[in-house]
């Protein structure tokens, strides 16, 4: 048996064997932005029809949707869609405790305020139980995040939203090409935003965001939203007149480009992700302690983040804090060349930003609630467990070429659970 590298052993993963990257950038992505420059579009208010439009009409066409907006990041993109939607101050919007904190601040940016509710111990979606215990005459909005990649459940979401009378907007910023019982996410609620973010399933050379929505008045209104409300058509010269509140959130045209020549190669490398990642996450069922990132029956998972619970009891150490344990794998994988690491340090409901209410000044804008206290910093169980116990996997894997490579991550898992005492003896001393 191979010493573990972190007592001097070689590393499981050969380290001339670590290299993959992401984004993929072949010819035709360099051709895409190389016809943009040599165009006359070069931002996507033209009269003339630009790279923008062609990728809202791919991107609607893919997703499913009726219309598609592209802005200038997930950000704007889940803040455009709520102002859309006429999220505002004196509103509540339930996000789930454990995302990514742009999914809270989106909510803040209109004056809504987000109301945080727990998450599914092993999807990490929005728990529907939760909440329906949150919803109050102030909520406004769901914000289900299809985290990692994987579906919110959103059939009992769409039920409360429905009783309630609330909006639906899906954060898919991490989850392009995932299915929910057979449709597409992006399709499912009332409109939803979608990242371009360079590390994304979906990358674009830098920052873009795109909006779908099947409701023709939403759309109309997010368009004129992403440039300072006004109404701009192709064909029709610019009437400088500003209809409603906006701000200048537009989409690149050389930045579309080149997410819409990705669009054409995504369907294959979503493909030979599904394979790579399947074919190492099989390999870790079997070791004990290990949560496995698991899709449900009713969905696929578009596995843009790799998330591992470890349970210190299942390796005979009740008496270890998880973090404790969560610390040692982390060193002693990253010894073997599996680069674990951790993603949030806090819950959302932890982060400063809400519990020191630093919004807009003057306590706005939780002070447009008249008093009501409507969330505290814990009470997400779910979520504070998660944040304490697991590691993640980001980036490499959603290289089409990264199967090799998850093997070898594999053999690591392996080559260290093989050596269990060793694991059990240093989390002990840790802790
Ligand atoms: C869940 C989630 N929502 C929203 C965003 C925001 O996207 P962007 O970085 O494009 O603003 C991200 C980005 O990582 C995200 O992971």
């Amino acid at each position: 048996m191979d010493k573990l590298a972190v007592l001097g052993g070689n590393p499981a993963v050969p380290r001339d064997r670590r290299s993959v990257s992401w984004p993929v950038i072949t010819e035709e992505d360099r051709k895409a932005v190389l016809g943009v420059l040599d165009g006359d579009s070069l931002v996507s208010n033209s009269d003339t029809p630009t790279a923008v439009d062609d990728l809202e009409a791919r991107f609607a066409e893919h997703v499913g949707a009726a219309r598609c907006v592209g802005v200038s990041n997930g950000t704007t993109a889940l803040q455009i869609a709520l102002a859309a939607l006429n999220i505002g101050p004196g509103d509540e919007v339930i996000v789930p405790a454990l995302s990514f904190i742009a999914s809270a601040l989106a909510p803040l940016h209109q004056m809504a305020v987000p109301v945080f509710a727990d998450v599914d111990p092993v999807t990490f979606t929005l728990d529907p139980v939760d909440v329906a215990r949150r919803i109050t005459g102030r909520t406004a909005a769901l914000l289900p995040v299809h985290l990692h990649g994987m579906p919110a459940d959103m059939d009992p979401l769409r039920e409360l939203a429905d009783r309630h009378g609330l909006a639906v907007v899906e954060d898919a910023a991490q989850a392009h090409g995932a299915t929910y019982r057979g449709r597409a996410v992006g399709s499912l609620g009332d409109a939803a935003a979608f990242s371009l973010q360079v590390t994304k399933n979906l990358p674009t050379c830098g920052e873009g965001g795109l909006i779908t929505t099947d409701d023709h008045a939403v759309a109309d209104r997010a368009r004129m939203i992403r440039q300072f409300g006004e109404v701009i058509e192709a064909g029709k010269s610019r009437d400088y007149v500003s209809y409603r509140l906006g701000w200048n959130a537009k989409l690149n045209p050389v930045q579309a480009a080149f997410a819409a020549s990705q669009l054409a190669r995504f369907p294959g490398y979503e493909a030979q992700r599904q394979a790579n990642v399947t074919a190492f996450l099989d390999r870790l069922r079997g070791l004990p302690g290990i949560q496995v990132p698991a899709r449900r029956e009713y969905s696929s998972h578009a596995w843009h983040i790799l998330r591992f619970r470890f349970d210190p009891a299942a390796l005979g150490l009740p008496e270890v804090a998880p973090a404790a344990l969560r610390a040692v794998i982390r060193r002693v994988m990253r010894a073997e060349g599996v680069p674990l690491s951790q993603y949030q340090l806090t819950t959302l409901a932890q982060q400063t930003v809400f519990r020191e209410r630093e919004g807009f000044g003057r306590g706005y804008p939780w002070a447009a609630l008249d008093g009501a206290a409507p969330f505290a910093p814990a009470g997400h169980p779910v979520a504070e467990a998660v944040i304490k116990d697991s590691l993640t996997l980001q980036k490499r894997h959603l290289d089409p070429t990264s199967g090799p490579l998850l093997q070898f991550y594999a053999d690591a898992f392996e080559k260290v659970w093989s050596h269990r005492d060793t694991l059990v003896t240093l989390a002990r001393a840790a802790s």
